[in-house]
């Protein structure tokens, strides 16, 4: 298929493809702010229509041609994945395929009680769970529902009792929002045995009403939980990681901040990101894909989709959030539930 150990496929910054992250669906079931709010993403939004969906087939044949370009790690992303009908029929089609790693999925954690269980008996290893708030107000207010915050919870419960492992918590921080709760969430995740990550604020897509002022930077939350509990930072399991791990002294596992604002981590980015309908992405903050669905569809073979997808790494050169670090962001961008975060 064009590539093999001795000739890694990298980016025009020498950056290798490791990492896909595959969008199933634009449709969710909450309504995050921060994501999609209720007065875009509302009920005359033209959600995608379902043939315009990658077929699992169609998904698991990009997934092995990624896998023969140098992908090790695949996770499930939406909107909320959940949504889609039958993950685990997906899952199930995913997790065997040769020299694939790692397989995991992001998802708000809504439907995990339902699906946990399937899922892992599908051959999902791991979730990662959004979650930005334990009160219900709080919870309510930011991803815009009337849910309460211990479906979620119960959903996590249930992704554990399922031996989904590890579990990791994602936490979006804005200032005076949730930042207040940053302590109580690290007691709550070192109690619970989860791994919480707190992430910077950002400013992807174009709807969702980002300030500079909102981010609550990575240093500030260090030191916040380490004046609590004290921690040491962890060295990276492997380049390309993009949350800065520490460890809690008392030997209460860990904690991660992905730090997209202040500390951009471009430069070992390994990550491609397809989109529902089976566009390529080569960055969380770029306008446009690359319709790979019109090749599978109109007959070409693995080797050709390698080709176009190996011509479109070769050329990609995206550092979004180190120039914007520099210079700010502008022009048109994708949304982050097309594309999955
Ligand atoms: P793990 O392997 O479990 O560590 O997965 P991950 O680090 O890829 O975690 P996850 O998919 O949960 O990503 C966490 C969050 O980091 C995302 O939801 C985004 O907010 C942010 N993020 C992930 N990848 C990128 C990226 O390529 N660029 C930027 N700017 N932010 C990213
Ligand atoms: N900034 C940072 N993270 C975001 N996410 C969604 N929108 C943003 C944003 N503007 C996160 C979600 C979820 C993941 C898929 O992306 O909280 O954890
Ligand atoms: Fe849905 Fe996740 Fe976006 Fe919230 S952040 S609206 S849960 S896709
Ligand atoms: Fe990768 Fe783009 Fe994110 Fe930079 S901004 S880490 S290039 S996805």
């Amino acid at each position: 298929m064009g590539n093999d150990a001795t000739t890694p496929l990298l980016d025009r910054l020498g950056r290798p493809v490791e990492d896909l992250r595959v969008s199933v669906t634009d449709r969710c079931n909450l309504r995050c702010r921060y994501c999609m709010p209720r007065e875009v993403f509302g009920p005359d939004h033209a959600f995608l229509e379902r043939d315009e969906l990658l077929t699992f087939e169609e998904l698991a044949r990009l997934a092995r041609v990624f896998v023969g370009l140098g992908v090790r790690k695949l996770r499930l992303t939406g909107g909320e994945p959940l949504l889609r009908r039958d993950l685990p029929g997906l899952v199930a089609q995913l997790a065997p395929i040769d020299g694939l790693h790692d397989l995991a999925m992001t998802t708000n954690g809504v439907l995990l009680r339902r699906f946990a269980q399937p899922l892992a008996e599908a051959g999902l290893r791991r979730v990662t769970v959004s979650l930005d708030a334990l009160d219900d107000a709080t919870f309510r207010q930011l991803a815009d529902t009337n849910a309460p915050v211990g479906t979620v919870l119960d959903g996590i419960a249930a992704a554990r009792e399922a031996g989904l492992d590890p579990i990791k918590v994602n936490c979006v921080l804005q200032r005076g929002v949730n930042d207040a709760q940053i302590e109580e969430l690290a007691g709550w995740a070192r109690d619970t045995g989860v791994t919480l990550r707190f992430i910077e604020f950002m400013d992807v897509g174009t709807t969702n009403g980002w300030l500079r002022d909102r981010v609550v930077p990575a240093a500030e939350v260090a030191e916040r939980v380490g004046a609590r509990w004290p921690i040491e930072p962890v060295e990276p399991a492997r380049p390309g990681e993009v949350a800065e791990r520490f460890r809690y002294l008392d030997g209460a596992g860990e904690v991660g901040i992905i730090a997209s604002v202040t500390r951009p981590f471009c430069g070992t980015c390994s990550r491609a990101r397809l989109s529902a309908v089976g566009e390529l992405y080569t960055c969380l903050f770029a306008a446009k894909g690359h319709d790979l669905r019109a090749l599978l569809r109109g007959g070409a073979d693995d080797a050709e989709v390698a080709a176009a997808v190996t011509a479109v790494w070769s050329a990609r050169t995206d550092r979004a959030s180190e120039l914007r670090a520099e210079a700010g962001l502008t022009g048109p961008r994708v949304e982050m539930s097309y594309i999955g975060g």
